[in-house]
């Protein structure tokens, strides 16, 4: 028995105990007649005290002892005489009688501190130290804790657990594939799931009504700090469902994780089509906690005095409220920032109302203070207000506007990460238009069902046809997506055929699913949460790398096995592969 209680659990009630407590020294102070350690598990913090009069021997052993050390003690419980009201051992202290080295261990290569001196790439390559800091243990707890609610709630709805191969066959749509070839198959290869999306559809079909899987994907795609190419789903389908139900059980999911991690009930979430998103906030995932929402300018500013807005597609704007002291050196670096790749606008109009009312704008010598006037009600501006204005091509100058507004957003502390403002997204357009492929591609997935009002449009205006598809956004971050599914196979082709798929590649990619449908498919549609950005915002953080246990770096590297690595020639060879010199592709 290396312990009888933890380093988290002992108060006032057990002075007088003897216990034994085991774990790693946080950090020890040597006082001369007293040596105090910090022992630390991954319950809490026990102060440790070693008494030179009483036990020098102890003592002499216990100042030797370096950080991340593993001992075990034996000591009786004590009141302290100075308290410590942060920790919840903070009344008591071990005076310890009995000290045991279980391990020493090197100086760590940062401190094991909740604000920790090690840089990110430190930090990843000895990710088992950074574990052992707090932060990173209460995130791996707030995970446990939500993949346990989620289980339950589900289970008790009747949603079955089944798990889907992780080595399927590799699909054209969506992100690129990770692939793995066959020893036993030359020359052919396994893809890993994006998703188990065909597997719960034929799940459907097999009859299993309620499934459920929290589960592995991965997508050979670009990172940010909201994506890794393997990340976890939790992946739901149901069969004898339209999607209010759909809404109306995962809306329960998200409502009672709330309600049991957060304390609180969100309420009804609140529904918005795709297309008042886009022209509201720039965005098919718009953050609800603060309005400053766009307003289209096209009727008031084109008057034939600003070629710039005469010849934009659209010219919208925002009202920064209480900004109207930017100064001008403020409004350049805003300029700057809107001219970003990453946003993309051409330039920044601005107009700033006066404590009299009065405007003062960039476009003065274009306008008259009347028409300014009129645009700064149209925003229902106040004294001291800032409106922004941009100007270009449509979906450009929406989605820089949305950029931009979430930007004013958080300047002006709108965006409190323990503010929650969850809504779904609805009626999604079936198709995506690729300019650059000159191709339709599929909003969210092949198997998506368009609205039946709209399936004529399939073949007169194939773009205009909505979807009855949705996500659940959260703050600005799509948490989850899904949709209700074709399942009959005409459509399915036709929907395959829009997607530019002669009918043998669909047979050849699909054809299994479209024979599924062939022996009694159930309506039915599903979604899936992406369970890492869900834990990342109940925890109040951006990055999603915190909430998983092992994570790969930007460059999609994991940097403590690192990997991936070369292979040997003869494993190379078994696999009927051979390399290519990157300067040769
Ligand atoms: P979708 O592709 O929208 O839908 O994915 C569902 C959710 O998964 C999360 N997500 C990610 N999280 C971290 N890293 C990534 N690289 C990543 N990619 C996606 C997002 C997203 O909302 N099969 C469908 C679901 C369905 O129709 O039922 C699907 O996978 O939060």
């Amino acid at each position: 028995m290396y312990r009888t209680n933890t380093c988290g659990e002992l108060t006032i009630a057990n002075v007088g105990s003897r216990v034994r407590l085991s774990g790693w020294v946080q950090r020890s102070r040597d006082l001369g007649g007293m040596t105090f350690i910090d022992l630390r598990d991954r319950y809490g913090i026990t102060q440790l005290v070693f008494n030179m009069d009483s036990r020098a021997d102890l003592c002499q052993q216990a100042r030797k002892l370096g950080r991340e050390w593993v001992i075990s003690i034996w000591g009786i419980v004590a009141e302290r005489s100075s308290k410590n009201a942060k920790l919840s051992t903070g009344d008591i202290e071990i005076i310890v009688d009995e000290l045991e080295v279980l391990n020493s261990s090197k100086v760590p290569p940062f401190t094991i501190e909740d604000q920790s001196d090690g840089g990110d790439e430190l930090r990843m390559k000895y990710r088992y130290l950074d574990l052992r800091r707090n932060p990173l243990r209460q995130a791996m707890e707030l995970r446990h804790r939500m993949a346990i609610l989620t289980r339950n709630y589900l289970n008790d709805q009747k949603f079955m657990e089944i798990e889907t191969p992780y080595l399927i066959k590799s699909t054209p749509e969506g992100a690129r594939d990770f692939v793995v070839p066959s020893r036993m198959n030359a020359n052919q290869f396994y893809a890993l799931p994006q998703s188990p999306q065909t597997f719960k559809q034929l799940l459907m079909v097999a009859g299993y009504d309620r499934y459920f899987q929290i589960v592995r994907c991965f997508r050979d795609e670009d990172l940010r700090a909201d994506r890794q190419p393997e990340f976890t789903q939790i992946d739901c389908e149901m069969a004898f469902v339209e999607q209010e139900d759909i809404l109306n059980t995962f809306e329960g999911l998200s409502r009672h994780l709330f309600r049991e991690v957060k304390g609180f009930d969100p309420g009804e979430f609140p529904r918005m089509t795709f297309a008042t998103a886009m022209e509201k906030y720039g965005s098919d995932k718009p953050d609800i906690r603060f309005g400053m929402e766009i307003v289209n300018l096209n009727q008031l500013v084109k008057t034939g005095a600003f070629k710039v807005f005469d010849e934009a597609e659209l010219v919208g704007g925002i009202n920064a409220t209480g900004c109207g002291n930017y100064t001008r050196k403020e409004l350049d670096t805003l300029t700057d920032w809107v001219k970003r790749p990453q946003i993309g606008a051409t330039g920044l109009v601005y107009i700033k109302i006066n404590a009299d009312g009065t405007c003062k704008s960039s476009v003065d010598k274009f306008y008259s203070p009347e028409e300014l006037k009129a645009i700064a009600n149209l925003f229902n501006a106040q004294p001291d207000d800032l409106i922004l204005i941009l100007a270009g091509k449509e979906s450009r100058t929406r989605k820089a506007l949305g950029e931009l507004r979430l930007e004013m957003g958080s300047r002006l502390g709108y965006r409190n990460p323990e503010v929650f403002a969850p809504l779904w997204v609805v009626d999604f357009p079936l198709l995506e238009w690729d300019e650059e492929t000159q191709r339709f591609y599929a909003m969210h997935h092949p198997f998506t069902a368009p609205k039946p009002e709209d399936i004529e449009l399939m073949s007169t205006d194939p773009g205009a046809v909505r979807a009855n598809a949705y996500d659940m956004v959260i703050n600005g971050v799509e948490v989850g997506g899904g949709s209700i599914r074709i399942f009959n196979k005409d459509l399915q082709n036709k929907a395959l055929k829009l997607l530019g798929f002669s009918e043998e590649e669909a047979q050849n990619q699909f054809g299994f699913l479209m024979n599924a449908f062939e022996f009694g498919a159930p309506p039915h549609g599903g979604i899936a949460y992406g369970f890492d950005r869900l834990c990342a915002l109940f925890g109040g953080q951006d990055s999603i790398r915190d909430f998983i246990a092992f994570p790969k770096n930007n460059a999609g590297r994991d940097m403590m096995i690192d990997s991936p690595s070369a292979i040997k020639q003869e494993q190379l060879e078994e696999l009927y592969l051979s390399l290519v010199k990157p300067e040769q592709k």
